[in-house]
């Protein structure tokens, strides 16, 4: 039995996707191209009206490029419009999140039929992707108003840390060198759980466990997914700027830079306090890169308020923007404000953002010339990614998921060359 598995959306929709993989493969089955697979797992995002139309698209692709193929959709779309996707070609099965984790057995593709080899593992590789995405945690409840996500993936639930440090040790024993924590709410880590945990503690013993001398494999490399700025303490920026266990990364979502609107969001912290947060980043960890999520256009954005975003990401340290045009997710309270910008407007916006995070990432590559790193090589082996996320081009001669010492020596066209 042949499968491929389509992914759109966040680290977490990966994190399920590589389940869905790793069960499929120990089951015998084998991975192909979607033209070629019996099963078609489409593991969707809904995060904005484009997202919905991605999905719908690809899966009227497959399904014409692949008549025989059984469509199985999951993800976020899948548990908001389970309807709509019904109705789509080749579509036997539609999965909201709530059930992924039956996803494989509704499938009812039976253990040990397939053409490969019966049950293989789980390897550096598979989905294209050298690290391995953990998710430790899923669900929110502190919607902001703009955001589909707390409907589609419900209330917070965490791992318990005994389960994390399992299943870590589990992943790095396959080879993996490299782990994103990840989670829809990872800040809220642990507050659910039976005895509360949190973030840091998790961290912590993590940290514990890979720092220990005896620790066989202790090569591995934690990297913090999206956090959002009222969850990163000074305790976890300490962490990361201590341990070598952590990539000096933060992805910190500010989305927008004026206090009415960040109110208007339901975004609990001011542009103050986010500043402070990334120069303190800045000043202890001074190579470390520090993404941001921005959304343009949102309902009642003044010219005054984006000139203010633009103004403060400008003078920011911030190393990557992704930018995002005010998408109306039906059902969300931002969606019933009144004043919406126009699209003509947001689509302006978005354009001069994007040009100010092109800055930002051309200047942080500037910095970087002539540092050296501990990095990963990925796909043939002639690109390495660095803790701080620089992916630099290496002479061949290296395999996929080693580790390599590098210098970066130059760039090329937006690309970063190192030996
Ligand atoms: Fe998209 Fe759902 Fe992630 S809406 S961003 S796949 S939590």
């Amino acid at each position: 039995m042949k499968y491929a598995v389509i992914t759109f959306g966040c680290r977490v929709n990966q994190a399920d996707s590589l389940g869905f993989e790793e069960a499929l493969l120990a089951g015998g089955a084998s991975a192909a191209p979607p033209d070629l697979a019996d099963l078609v797992i489409v593991n969707t995002c809904s995060v904005t009206a484009s997202a919905d139309q991605g999905a719908r698209q690809t899966i009227r692709r497959v399904a014409r490029a692949n008549p025989g193929a059984r469509i199985v959709v999951t993800g976020c779309y899948a548990s908001r419009r389970p309807d709509e996707l019904a109705q789509l070609p080749n579509v036997v099965l539609v999965v909201p999140n709530d059930d992924k984790a039956r996803l494989i057995p509704l499938t009812r593709v039976p253990a040990g039929i397939g053409d490969g080899p019966c049950g293989a593992l789980i390897e550096p590789g598979v989905a294209g992707r050298t690290a391995f995405t953990l998710r430790v945690q899923t669900g929110c409840a502190e919607p902001c108003s703009y955001c589909i996500i707390p409907t589609t993936r419900g209330a917070p639930r965490s791992q318990p840390v005994e389960d994390v440090l399992r299943e870590a040790e589990r992943v790095v024993a396959a080879g993996f060198k490299e782990i994103a924590l990840t989670g829809v709410h990872l800040g809220s880590y642990g507050r659910d759980l039976a005895s509360p945990s949190s973030l840091i503690d998790l961290l912590r013993a993590l940290n514990g466990v890979w720092l220990k001398p005896e620790t066989t494999s202790g090569d591995v490399l934690f990297r913090i997914s999206s956090l959002e700025p009222m969850d990163c303490s000074s305790e976890i920026v300490d962490l990361v700027a201590d341990s070598p266990r952590f990539a000096p990364h933060f992805h910190l979502p500010l989305q927008h830079a004026s206090d009415r609107v960040l109110r208007a969001m339901r975004r609990p912290y001011t542009i103050e306090r986010y500043a402070a947060l990334v120069n303190d980043i800045r000043a202890r960890i001074p190579g470390a890169s520090i993404g941001t999520d921005i959304i343009v256009g949102f309902p009642s954005e003044t010219g005054d308020e984006f000139e203010q975003l633009a103004v403060y990401l400008e003078s920011s340290p911030l190393t990557h923007v992704h930018v995002f045009p005010y998408s109306d997710r039906p059902g969300t309270p931002a969606s019933a404000l009144a004043d919406k910008v126009p699209g003509t407007v947001v689509r302006e916006r978005a354009r001069r953002i994007r040009e100010i995070g092109q800055r930002l990432a051309a200047r942080f590559l500037a910095s970087q010339i002539g540092t050296s790193h501990r990095a990963l090589t990925l796909e043939d082996g002639t690109l390495a990614v660095t803790g701080n996320y620089l992916k630099v081009r290496i002479p061949p001669g290296r395999a996929r998921n080693e580790w390599v010492q590098l210098r970066v020596a130059s760039e090329h066209h937006g690309e970063l060359l190192g030996g």
